[in-house]
């Protein structure tokens, strides 16, 4: 754990060293803000007004950034929490820092109590969190959230003998670029390439899968 200047700090650690990286810098927002500070209460403060405006503010975010791209390993990712204020100016200079091929996506993070002021505009209840890549070797481990008890009972009706529940769902997607899978445990790419080991994968992640016109359903389970 460092206190100080993140831009001193990041200039003392090796390029090429950290595998993730998420900052929540000032938004450019304009005020000033009073943060309690841990178990004490203690009232810290932080003013997220700059003299000279945007620019200023992209100067000293843009430096800062780009020390964070040395220090990512190529395989990390770094996720940058801002807000309208200036997420689209981040974004142009991320795109500069990064490379626009490197942007993943961002997420769209939403107050649970928004309390934007809505008398003359819909009330901002979202920020935004821009995700880069260092390379296309980046890290990615996916994601599953369990089911709701309430949906699997609605939609998993049948159950197996070993006694997993499971779903009859639609195989057939119009989409020419979407793959269509068979029944034989085989995904046909767009050129009919055997994925084997993707749809292994699938099946074995119980996600929804496609299957070609005129095959039987294919089930999806719900667990693995
Ligand atoms: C939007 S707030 C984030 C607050 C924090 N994530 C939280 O939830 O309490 C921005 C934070 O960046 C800190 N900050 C501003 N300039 C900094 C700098 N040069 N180095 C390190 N931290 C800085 C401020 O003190 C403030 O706490």
């Amino acid at each position: 754990m460092y206190y100080g200047d993140n831009l001193q700090v990041l200039r003392t650690l090796p390029t090429n060293s950290i595998d993730l990286i998420y900052i929540d810098p000032p938004f450019f927002s304009g005020a000033e803000y009073n943060v309690i500070w841990g178990d004490t209460n203690e009232i810290r403060t932080f003013s997220d007004i700059w003299d000279g405006g945007l620019p200023t503010y992209l100067v000293w975010l843009n430096a800062r950034l780009w020390e964070m791209r040395r220090v990512l390993k190529g395989t990390g990712s770094i996720y940058v929490h801002c807000d309208y204020h200036a997420s689209h100016y981040i974004k142009a200079g991320m795109d500069k820092t990064f490379g626009y091929e490197y942007f993943q996506n961002g997420i769209s993070w939403q107050r649970s109590l928004p309390h934007g002021n809505a008398g003359n505009r819909f009330a901002s209840s979202t920020d935004t969190i821009l995700i880069y890549n260092k390379s296309k070797e980046h890290t990615w481990n996916l994601l599953f959230l369990q089911h709701r008890d309430e949906y699997v009972k609605e939609f998993y009706r049948f159950r197996e003998s070993d006694g997993r529940v499971y779903r009859l769902i639609s195989c057939i997607t119009p989409n020419k670029n979407r793959r269509t899978w068979s029944t034989t445990g085989t995904a046909l790419g767009e050129s009919g390439s055997t994925l084997a080991k993707e749809w292994n994968e699938c099946t074995r992640r119980a996600c929804s899968c496609t299957r070609r016109a005129g095959s039987r359903p294919i089930r999806g389970t719900s667990t693995p």
